[in-house]
């Protein structure tokens, strides 16, 4: 076997508190750009081929298994509950009698680096597989190495050890070479290291740094991988952290969009766009606009300003989105959205459509070149091409005495006048016209025209009487 194809796993530390963030959402829950923190470890380790993963959890550990039941049955993941927390070393034992059978390379990573990609990880997998190193270390140089591990090197800039702000001297406070707590070890190599971390140290704490110095000592290989921007491998300890890691990474995402994808964003500051999103060329991205998930936008778009969109979303060529929300649909190329509609889950539209203002839409399919121009609701509705769906049309879907949605479906080049109401289940056959006011309770056929209100009679001269 070359050393490329030993087996991969990682283990992600998740049991701390974090205290500081001052929040009853565990820490590696909270938000950044619609993904949690632990979220994006989790992408992050997993696009290198991992295994299996491994989540040591403690505080709060219900939620986050919870959490990690929902978002990510599809990758195999243990959780290991650490009780009490004695320190990153004491959490990765908790993990090593799960890791019997195992012979290949761990990555352990803190739970709490929001930033963390595979580009990041890549390397320091790399210089392990490279070097045939026991433990590798990734550092990273920061202005203010304050409160962090500090990584110490000899004269000739071999790494022999990590100390901890707590337990370290003047002179090696002064270093600006961190920790950045990510490892990549060979198991089973390291496990009587592991086994054998003291914690005599000012924290009483078993520390996973000290395994760097327990390498050297037994004559294995430590290597070291520096990561050039320390903010990619940041842990975040409060809630301005946090803000700071979502500010750096939308600002990442938006260089990136400019420069790779040539997208205009007008004013990056009012722009929030998380880095799964993928824009096509010359659309332009206009200010307090939001778009969160697996979007997709084509070339040539307009979008914004103030839109919000979110989830899995598709927008095809040449469309436009204004002042709108749309959540989790698809859209074909040419359409315009806005200004000021919602557009709800479950949509799938062809090309050439239009939803206009005050439009909500809902659970529809939609054929090309349709109109729903102005104040309507179209919900659970299967509606074709070339219809016009005229101002203030109505689909009244809900029966609240059965608690029941039903469906509606509307044929090709269907008209149906302003401010009609169609109570579902109903039909509209293709070119079919439903009068101005009616209220439409039974199916209509194609090609015809349903009137159902009362017909005008006008009284002569009753003003006058
Ligand atoms: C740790 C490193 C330090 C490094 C810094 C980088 C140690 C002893 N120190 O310090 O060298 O510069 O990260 O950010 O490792 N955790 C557990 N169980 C525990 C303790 C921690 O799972 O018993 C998890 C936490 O949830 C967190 C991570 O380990 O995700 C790091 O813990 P934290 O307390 O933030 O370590 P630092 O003091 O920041
Ligand atoms: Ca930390």
């Amino acid at each position: 076997m070359t050393e490329k194809q030993r087996p991969l796993r990682a283990v992600i530390l998740a049991a701390g508190q974090g205290k500081r963030m001052k929040s009853s959402t565990p820490k590696v829950l909270h938000d950044v750009l619609g993904l949690t923190i632990l979220s994006r470890v989790i992408n992050a380790v997993s696009a290198l081929g991992t295994e299996h993963l491994h989540i040591v959890v403690g505080h709060e550990a219900e939620q986050i298994k919870d959490f990690i039941a929902k978002h990510h049955s599809d990758l195999n993941i243990t959780t290991h509950l650490q009780q009490p927390q004695l320190g990153t070393g004491h959490a990765l034992m908790q993990v090593a009698p799960d890791l019997k059978s195992f012979k290949g390379d761990l990555i352990v990573t803190v739970g709490d680096a929001p930033l963390l990609t595979a580009d990041t990880l890549k390397p320091l997998l790399d210089t392990h597989r490279q070097d045939d190193a026991v433990v590798t270390i990734l550092s990273t140089i920061v202005p203010d190495s304050k409160n962090y591990g500090r990584v110490l090197r000899d004269a000739k800039q071999n790494v022999v050890g990590i100390v901890e702000d707590k337990d370290a001297n003047d002179e090696q406070r002064k270093v600006k070479e961190i920790n950045a707590a990510i490892y990549c070890f060979k198991w089973p190599e390291i496990e009587a290291g592991l086994a054998g971390l003291k914690n005599e140290n000012k924290q009483g704490e078993y520390y996973l740094p000290d395994l760097a110095e327990w390498a050297v000592g037994k004559g294995f290989k430590l290597s070291a991988s520096v990561a050039e921007d320390h903010r990619e491998v940041a842990g975040i300890n409060s809630r301005l952290e946090l803000s700071e890691a979502i500010r750096h990474l939308r600002d990442l995402t938006i260089e990136k969009l400019a420069l790779e994808s040539g997208v205009t964003v007008v004013d990056p500051q009012s722009t929030w766009i998380a880095p799964e999103a993928t824009i096509g060329q010359e659309t332009v991205v206009l200010p307090g606009t939001h778009i969160m998930g697996n979007v997709k936008i084509g070339g040539n778009c307009t979008i914004g300003p103030n839109a919000v969109i979110r989830g899995n979303v598709v927008i095809g060529a040449n469309s436009s989105v204004v002042l709108s929300m749309v959540v989790n649909s698809t859209f074909g190329e040419g359409c315009k959205i806005g200004p000021f509609s919602h557009v709800r889950e479950g949509n799938s539209v062809g090309n050439e459509v239009k939803v206009g203002n005050f439009v909500e839409i809902k659970k529809c399919t939609i054929g090309n070149n349709t109109n729903i121009s102005h104040l309507s609701y179209i919900g659970d509705t299967t509606l074709g091409s070339k219809s016009n769906i005229g101002a203030g049309t109505i689909t009244a879907n809900y029966d609240h005495l059965k608690k029941l949605k039903h469906n509606t479906v509307i044929g090709d080049g269907v008209a149906t006048g302003s401010n009609s109401v169609i109570v579902a289940p109903v039909t509209i056959g293709d070119r079919a016209v439903i009068a101005a006011g009616s209220v439409v309770t039974k199916d209509v056929p194609g090609s015809s025209l349903a009137v159902s209100r009362a017909r005008q009679t006008n009284i002569d001269g009753w003003s006058d009487r």
